[in-house]
């Protein structure tokens, strides 16, 4: 999309001139803007008012119209323009600007301008062949003016070789390739960021476990957040149902031990986030076959045990611990005590705490309300979706990151 950008479209004397009347309307439909100028000789192939009633801006063709200078001079032209296109460009504009020749409004304009410039020749496949022409294309070249075309096919004047003008679409391309922000340097760029996610399934028998109902949405969508900006993201999830995010390492786990194993592979990261609902308990001894029940049975025991806690062992470890640890507090009351006694506890960095208690309707749901909990704050977000929370959070912690936070 070109939303915003404006491009200056200057039209030689050449019979391609009438695609630029397509290349206006296509730069309109990208959502651009266009002024246009044109040649004395581009005027006897198009006409000024054709070329203003589909930019919907006055046509420029004169240097020394003393009304124009007054309301827009040359200078301003290109000035205002994020970009100038020549298109058609002739071999006479070409060896023009690689002589930086200024002798009308179009030459004047190109000669004044700090613009980046775009040319589409078109011309006899003589003249596009010729050593002069061909000199002052690579001279434009090596002056950093991008050349788009021309292409090869059958000419106006019935010969047939390279020449043509490029069509409008690929014109249109190459102007929002050129228009396109260079991605700047990625905050996370480097980094390593561990997220663990989803349930954890505590087997009973090989059957039946204990689950929960996290949908693993929350920690999906911070592995999603850390990969745009420019993590390399390790995901631990539980059992989930949902797609895994392309360009993200997802490591699929079931049950609590592993997934601190697999945590444990991974160091050293530079942020590790502990999203993960993990089953507090398992079962001591779990069947190695399907338990069955027994005649007259009317109740049954099942031991349970404690499963390791991933976060604080993350958060405590001697060596390689990682930067920043964070965990979550999913807390159905007393909510901001509890959670800022987590921080504590498992000597985290930062904890997000959010209610989940039935009304809230968050459990499984999109939408997440969290408070940001660190030693020496509390920070409550309103309430957004969890992508929305996710992209919020991972900004937040590059930040942290970037700026040292020593722990
Ligand atoms: N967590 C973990 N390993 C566990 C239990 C919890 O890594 N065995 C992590 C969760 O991923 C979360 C944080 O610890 O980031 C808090 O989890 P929560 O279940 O709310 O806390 P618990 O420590 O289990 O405390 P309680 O159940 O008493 O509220």
């Amino acid at each position: 999309m070109l939303n915003d950008k404006r491009i200056l479209l200057i039209i030689t004397g050449g019979i391609a001139a009438y695609k630029s009347l397509e290349l206006i309307r296509a730069i309109k439909k990208q959502g651009g803007s266009v002024s246009t100028i044109l040649t004395k000789a581009a005027k006897q192939f198009v006409t000024p008012l054709s070329v203003a009633t589909l930019a919907g801006e006055k046509a420029f063709d004169d240097l020394f119209d003393l009304n124009d200078e007054t309301e827009i001079g040359h200078i301003e032209l290109s000035r205002a323009a994020d970009l100038i296109v020549v298109a058609p460009a002739t071999a006479d504009i070409i060896a023009k600007m690689a002589n930086g020749m200024a002798d009308d409004l179009a030459t004047t304009t190109l000669l004044a301008t700090d613009k980046p410039v775009m040319i589409a020749p078109a011309m006899n496949v003589r003249m596009w062949e010729h050593v002069a022409t061909q000199r002052n294309v690579l001279q434009l070249h090596n002056d950093g003016i991008m050349v788009v075309g021309p292409d090869e096919g059958e000419m106006a004047c019935g010969e047939y070789g390279p020449g043509r003008m490029a069509e409008p679409e690929a014109i249109i391309a190459a102007i929002i390739e050129a228009l396109s922000p260079v991605d700047a340097e990625k905050p996370l760029q480097g980094k390593r960021v561990l997220i663990t996610a989803g349930p954890t399934h505590e087997p009973i028998d090989p059957v039946r476990y204990i689950a929960n109902r996290s949908s693993g949405r929350q920690g999906y969508a911070l592995a999603i957040a850390a990969e745009r900006l420019g993590a390399k993201v390790i995901l631990i999830s539980g059992p989930v149902n949902l797609d895994i995010p392309p360009g993200i390492e997802v490591l699929p786990v079931e049950t609590a031990s592993e997934m601190l194993q697999y945590a444990k592979d991974e160091l050293p990261v530079d942020i590790a986030i502990f999203a993960a609902a993990v089953a507090d308990w398992k079962v001591k001894n779990s069947a190695d076959e399907k338990l069955k029940k027994q005649k007259g049975q009317d109740s049954m025991q099942m031991q349970l045990v404690q499963n390791p806690d991933i976060l604080q062992t993350m958060a405590k470890l001697k060596t390689n611990r990682p930067q920043l640890v964070v965990g979550f507090a999913a807390e159905t009351e007393n909510l901001l005590e509890n959670a800022k006694a987590k921080l504590l506890k498992k000597g985290c960095d930062m904890i997000i705490a959010n209610d989940v208690s039935h009304e809230t309707g968050i459990m499984g749901g999109n939408d997440n309300q969290v408070h940001i909990i660190t030693a020496d704050k509390v920070e409550s977000w309103p309430k957004m979706s969890k992508q929305a929370v996710a992209d919020r959070l991972m900004e937040y912690l590059a930040a942290m990151l970037g700026h040292g936070v020593n722990i």
